[in-house]
């Protein structure tokens, strides 16, 4: 990857990986930024390790709307507190957190500025790799099952791409939860799934889930397009259809009697930290997959964009 030398000290600056234009994997280029200040509800945070997501890959390419460039890449990290801005106090200098980065920050960096509503303190016997593994997904699949679709144990969900980095929170979450867990898999992913607790796994490339599922109480949707058309047919009369892909078309829910709600992540410290703490009781497990160098970003975004990693793909930040 290309690499810039700014003209600032080394102290003002530090390594990220940002684009400049939009477009393919080779706009990432690792370089120097200035260092991000922090605003008075904000902390600055030395990143550890930075957690890779599809939406990362898809404001690459401009799909996510214009964002101002220069952009450092990436929303999710786990580093210490380097310093503080001047209202906040429920964190101190030195404390290790993971989370989500400002809306004008990035992960993929060795600093990064977060609102102290978006972080969380990492517990101790949790490394950095594995906390910036969790923020966008844990919560995006805690939102969409208990805010959202409001699952109740004994009720059965359909959870699509159940070995992606969403799809492996929510078969934990919901299997925690008590409900009965259906996910969609290739044949390489079955038993993967299966350990994360399902209850039944359909190869989707052999059997159309819609001819294997049925009565199900919730269908989360994290594929859209043609499997969130399909997927309706499989929920029972009064269920919930959550996408966090594509706004599901209010008349075909109300054809099945359904209701049909699309969802975007609430990056929320709080629910962050009642994740950590079922990872730290070993009741759901962080699966990271591929564990990358920062100035890997590219190869990291590459294999995201492929579509067929299980867990997660996270950034380590060398000091
Ligand atoms: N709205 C929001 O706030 C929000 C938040 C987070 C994510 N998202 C979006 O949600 C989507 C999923 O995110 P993610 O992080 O879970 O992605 P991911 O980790 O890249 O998902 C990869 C997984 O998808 C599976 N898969 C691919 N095609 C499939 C199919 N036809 N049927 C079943 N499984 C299939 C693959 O399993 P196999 O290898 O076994 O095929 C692979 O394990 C992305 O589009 C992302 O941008 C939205």
């Amino acid at each position: 990857m290309e690499e810039t030398m700014a003209t600032m000290t080394a102290t003002d600056t530090g390594k990220a990986v940002r684009i400049h234009d939009f477009g393919g994997p080779d706009v990432l280029r690792y370089e120097d930024v200035p260092k991000p200040e922090p605003t008075p509800d904000e902390i600055l945070v030395r990143v550890h390790a930075a957690g890779v997501n599809p939406v990362d890959w898809k404001i690459r390419e401009g799909h996510m709307g214009k964002v101002p460039l220069p952009s450092v890449m990436g929303s999710d990290f786990s580093g210490v507190v380097e310093s503080l801005g001047t209202h906040v106090k429920e964190f101190n200098v030195g404390d290790a957190v993971f989370g989500v980065v400002a809306e004008e920050s990035g992960g993929y960096a060795e600093y990064a500025v977060a609102p102290v509503s978006r972080v969380a303190k990492k517990p101790a016997s949790l490394d950095h790799v594995h906390a910036a593994a969790l923020p966008t997904a844990s919560l995006t699949a805690w939102q969409a099952l208990f805010d959202t679709a409001e699952l109740q144990a004994g009720q059965k969900v359909l959870i699509h791409a159940a070995a992606g980095g969403v799809g492996g929170f929510a078969v934990q979450f919901a299997k925690w939860k008590g409900a009965h867990v259906i996910g969609t898999a290739s044949a390489q992913s079955i038993a993967y799934v299966r350990s994360l607790g399902a209850d039944e796994v359909i190869d989707y490339r052999q059997t159309k889930f819609e001819d294997a599922v049925r009565d199900v109480d919730v269908v989360f949707d994290t594929l859209g397009g043609e499997t969130q058309e399909r997927s309706w047919s499989v929920l029972k009369p009064g269920g919930i259809l959550v996408s966090i892909v594509s706004p599901p078309p209010k008349e075909k829910a109300t054809a099945h009697n359904v209701r049909g709600v699309f969802m975007v992540s609430n990056p929320r410290g709080d629910q962050l930290a009642r994740i950590a703490d079922l990872v730290v009781r070993g009741q759901v497990k962080v699966n990271v997959e591929v564990v990358l160098p920062l100035h890997e970003a590219r190869k990291a975004q590459e294999l995201s964009q492929s579509g067929h990693v299980h867990g997660k793909i996270v950034l380590v930040v060398e000091p």
